[in-house]
C-alpha cells in the first residue's frame, strides 16, 4: 500500500474528482482537488483567475500547489486537465506517486462538461472541437506521466475505483 500521493490526471470531464473522492474513501486517504485548493488559496474561482491573471497566472498557481501537495502523504489528488502541460509538473508527478490517467471518449467528455460554465477553456463556440484539440495535444503528455491508463467509458465510478484500488495495492 502506498503512503505517498495517488494522482489522477486526464481531460476535463474524465471524472477525476468523482472518482478521486470515492477512491480516497475506499483507501481511507485524504482527498484534494488541485483546482479547489487553488481557488481557496486565491480567494477567487477559476474563471476569475483566468480573466484577471490569464492562463499563465493560473498555471503558475497550479505548479505551486502541485509542488506543495506532491510532498504530502496518504492523499488522493485530482489534478486539473492542463497539469501535464509544463515539463516541471510532469517531472513532479512522475517522481511523487502512482499516476492514473483517466480516459473517456470525446462524446462522453462533451456530455459531462456541456452544462459547465466554470471551465474557461470550454467557453467557446465549438467546445467539442476544443476538447478534440486538447486531447490531441495532451494525450501523449498524460501517457508520459501515467503509471496506469484507466478507461472510464460506459463504466460505473465504482468499477473504475475498484480497478484503481487493485493497482494501488500492488504498486
Ligand atoms: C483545465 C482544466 C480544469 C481547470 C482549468 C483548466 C485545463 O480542471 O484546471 O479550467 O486546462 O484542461 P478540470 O480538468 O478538473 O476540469
Amino acid at each position: 500500500m502506498t503512503s505517498s500521493v495517488v494522482f489522477l490526471v486526464g481531460p476535463m470531464g474524465a471524472g477525476k474528482s468523482t472518482i478521486g473522492r470515492l477512491l480516497a474513501t475506499e483507501l481511507d486517504l485524504n482527498f484534494e482537488d488541485s483546482d479547489r485548493v487553488i481557488e481557496s488559496r486565491t480567494g477567487a474561482d477559476i474563471p476569475w483567475i483566468f480573466d484577471v491573471e490569464g492562463e499563465q497566472g493560473f498555471r503558475d498557481r497550479e505548479t505551486a500547489v502541485l509542488k506543495e501537495l506532491a510532498a504530502e502523504r496518504d492523499m488522493v489528488l485530482a489534478t486539473g486537465g492542463g497539469i501535464v502541460l509544463r515539463a516541471e509538473n510532469r517531472r513532479c508527478l512522475q517522481s511523487a506517486g502512482p499516476v492514473f490517467y483517466l480516459t473517456a471518449s470525446v462524446e462522453q467528455l462533451v456530455e459531462r462538461t456541456s452544462k459547465d460554465k466554470k471551465r474557461p477553456l470550454l467557453q467557446v463556440p465549438n467546445p467539442e472541437q476544443k476538447i478534440i484539440e486538447l486531447i490531441e495535444q495532451r494525450d501523449p503528455l498524460y501517457r508520459e506521466v501515467a503509471d496506469f491508463v484507466i478507461d472510464t467509458n460506459r463504466r460505473s465510478p465504482k468499477s473504475v475505483v475498484q480497478e484503481i484500488v487493485e493497482h494501488v495495492q500492488s504498486y
